[in-house]
């Protein structure tokens, strides 16, 4: 990724949110710049229904559309409501494959107005190392974002 990149696509994040609409078009604009203007190989959500977290708007090849409560990093960051950094996928016990392409991966749990876990925000690489702190803290202020905008419609 290039770091250079993150102040100026967080405020095209910003600029791009369109007050007139609600939850899924303005997340579905949000994913696919993210998308366009890093080299990332998918970036996308999970969402919480029941026990299990279902595939939701996402840019990349297609993934896995069903991730049980504490399975895989997505899984477990929503059970444990913490934002994971794995570097290295093969490291992490459980990780889920949906893609032998991804090589580190970044997940953070985003949370509604209660408090409540809604959904994940889950970004892979296809490099090994391709993620590291200075790209979670860019999705975590990109959460922040996505969280403000879900929290006016539900
Ligand atoms: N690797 C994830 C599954 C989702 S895909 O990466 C899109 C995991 O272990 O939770």
């Amino acid at each position: 990724m290039k770091e250079s990149n993150y102040g100026l696509l967080l405020k095209q994040i910003d600029s791009i949110v369109d007050q007139k609409v609600g939850f899924y078009p303005n997340l579905g604009n949000i994913l696919a710049l993210i998308k366009e203007g890093l080299s990332l190989f998918w970036v996308g959500t999970y969402i919480v229904k029941e026990n299990y977290l279902v595939l939701g708007p996402f840019q990349g090849p297609p993934a896995c559309t069903l991730i049980p409560k504490g399975k895989g990093v997505c899984g477990q960051s929503w059970e444990k409501e913490i934002p994971f950094l794995v570097p290295d996928v093969h490291s992490f016990e459980g990780h889920i494959a949906c893609n032998p392409n991804s090589k580190s991966e970044i997940v953070i749990p985003l949370r509604d107005k209660d408090k409540k876990v809604f959904m994940v925000l889950d970004i892979d690489s296809d490099k090994l190392n391709g993620l590291g702190q200075k790209e979670l803290d860019f999705f975590k202020e990109v959460s922040l974002l996505i969280e403000k905008i879900y929290r006016k419609s539900h």
